[in-house]
Parts: C-alpha cells; sequence; structure tokens
C-alpha cells in the first residue's frame, strides 16, 4: 500500500515539476528571443556591386540611386560635372536616409532640413559630421558599377 503511495506522490511530483519547467520556459523564451536579437543575415562588406549599370544611373531622370552596402545604405549620384559620387546614405543627425536634389545641387535629408554638399560635407541644418564617402569605379567594358569604402 505504502508503495503504490510513493509511486502517485512520485508521479505527482514529476507532473508538477514538469509543469513548472513548462511554464518557466513559456514565461523567459519570448522574453529571451527578444532580449537577443537573431543574428543579421548580411554581413559587413567593403565593396559592392550595384544591381544596376552606368547607363541606367544616366538616364535616370534623378541622376541618383540607392543601394545596398551590406548592412548600411548607400546613395550614389552623377553631379552636373558627370562625377559619380557615393555616399554612406545614413544622415549622420538622426540615421534618416538622405537623397540627392538636383535641382539644388544638394544632398538633403528631408527628416530636419540636414543639406550637405556634393563631397558629403555638411553645410546646413542639425547633421554635426559630413557622410562617409565611398569610392566609385566603373568598369568601362561592362557599365558595371563598384562602390568601396574609402581607405584611410
Ligand atoms: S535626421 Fe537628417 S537632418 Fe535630422
Amino acid at each position: 500500500m505504502d508503495e503504490i503511495r510513493d509511486d502517485r506522490r512520485n508521479f505527482l511530483n514529476w507532473l508538477i515539476g514538469g509543469g513548472l519547467v513548462a511554464f518557466l520556459g513559456s514565461v523567459f523564451y519570448p522574453v529571451y528571443k527578444y532580449v537577443i536579437p537573431p543574428p543579421s543575415g548580411e554581413a559587413n562588406v567593403s565593396q559592392v556591386k550595384l544591381p544596376f549599370k552606368l547607363k541606367e544611373l544616366q538616364e535616370d531622370e534623378k541622376k541618383s540611386r540607392i543601394f545596398k552596402f551590406g548592412r548600411n545604405v548607400g546613395i550614389i549620384l552623377l553631379t552636373p560635372e558627370n562625377e559619380l559620387k557615393a555616399f554612406n546614405a545614413v544622415c549622420t543627425h538622426l540615421d534618416c536616409t538622405v537623397q540627392y536634389r538636383k535641382d539644388l545641387s544638394i544632398i538633403w535629408c528631408a527628416c530636419h532640413n540636414g543639406r550637405y554638399d556634393l563631397e558629403g560635407r555638411n553645410i546646413s541644418g542639425p547633421p554635426p559630421r559630413p557622410l562617409t564617402v565611398y569610392t566609385v569605379h566603373v568598369d568601362n567594358a561592362t557599365g558595371d558599377i563598384f562602390v568601396a569604402e574609402a581607405k584611410g
């Protein structure tokens, strides 16, 4: 008789213990997943080949495009002097994405009217620092555009 009672007690202890573990898991697992973000699939890169060719950029009415540079966003533009310029497109004020204003010959941030010249220098508005400049290389044979981090 005592043996049956011990078996029942063991079974109930196991059931309560298992239930407690399941309960704690269901509470803390979502918290853990929220606090620890999943690893990003994007890697840090130092050079990218743009998904469009020089001709497309030349024919683009805005004369500029936004592109992915690893985890960052870049902007490439064609100046009135037909020079290609590329920058990290993240505004140095509060991280909005900048755009090329061909009509004003500036790089402009719509969030707080931040302005940069075509060298990426902050010239008015709240941005505290210039944009990061990328180097641009065009393969003349294919029209492919390569953008890389500037060295030094
Ligand atoms: S985020 Fe660009 S000016 Fe504020």
